[in-house]
């Protein structure tokens, strides 16, 4: 389903972060979301998930307006969001984290169906399926909250800065299944500060700077765009 976010404002205490964000999420996309630290990229997904609810402007979720609609209905409705730095329960075993994912699913056997599409995205996992979440390494972790992620069956996958923090090969590795999982019929808002990879596999996007949106088009557009290269390039 598609997301329409329309003139959102929204932000903490008194200071707004957002001043009037509109952005569209077409169904079975990739849509990005690029900026620099502290543009609000993850309070525009706060606002989303009513995390951080919108001060004005509205949000719609297919045929559902969800602007003041509480975290868990908008859950409910197929919108999950992999958080910045991952946050894996590490005293859990990777099978245990990834059930996480799905312990509000009653229908046993569609849960067991998404256990083997994770298994067969990572095969990682499922070989590390007993280990304890925190003895993995970054990229391992990184695998398990897009896993534990996906358990939850979403419509709507968000997901806010997944290369931070990890090396080239796990960052290579993960927009790789990012793609595969687009692919696989999931509409994705990809949140992130590594603009050249970013567009290498989004459809299009949109780039936030101070609360705004400064520039949007396609990944081409985007890559040509001036304020993309003057930000992100350097030329
Ligand atoms: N819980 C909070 N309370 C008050 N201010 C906050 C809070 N979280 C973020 N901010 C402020 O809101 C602004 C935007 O922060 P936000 O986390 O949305 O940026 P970001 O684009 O996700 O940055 P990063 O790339 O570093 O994750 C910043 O000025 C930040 O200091
Ligand atoms: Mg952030």
């Amino acid at each position: 389903m598609e997301l329409v976010i329309e003139n959102i404002v929204s932000g903490y205490d008194q200071a707004d972060v957002l001043s009037g964000v509109s952005l569209h999420v077409p169904e079975g996309q990739i849509t990005c979301l690029l900026g620099s630290n502290g543009a609000g990229k993850t309070t525009l997904i706060r606002a989303i998930l009513g995390l951080t609810p919108a001060r004005s402007g509205r949000i719609r979720f297919g045929a559902a307006d969800i602007t003041h609609e509480p975290t868990h209905r908008i859950a409910a409705l197929g919108v999950t969001c992999i958080p910045e730095g991952r946050r894996v329960f590490p005293r859990m075993s990777v099978m245990e984290n990834l059930r996480v994912g799905s312990y509000t699913d009653t229908n046993r056997q569609a849960v067991e169906k998404r256990l083997e599409e994770v298994f067969a995205i990572f095969p990682r996992l499922h070989e590390r399926a007993e280990q304890l979440a925190g003895t993995m390494s970054g990229g391992e972790q990184a695998m398990l909250s897009i896993g534990r992620g996906l358990m939850s069956g979403p419509k709507l996958l968000i997901v806010d800065e997944p290369s931070l923090g990890l090396s080239p090969l796990f960052v290579k590795e993960n927009f790789k299944v990012i793609q595969r999982i687009n692919e696989l019929g999931v509409t994705v808002l990809l949140v992130e500060q590594n603009v050249r990879q970013t567009l290498a596999i989004a459809h299009r996007g949109y780039v936030l700077s101070q609360g705004r949106i400064v520039a949007q088009g396609d990944a081409a557009q985007l890559r040509d765009n001036e304020e993309v290269r003057a930000a992100y390039f350097g030329s």
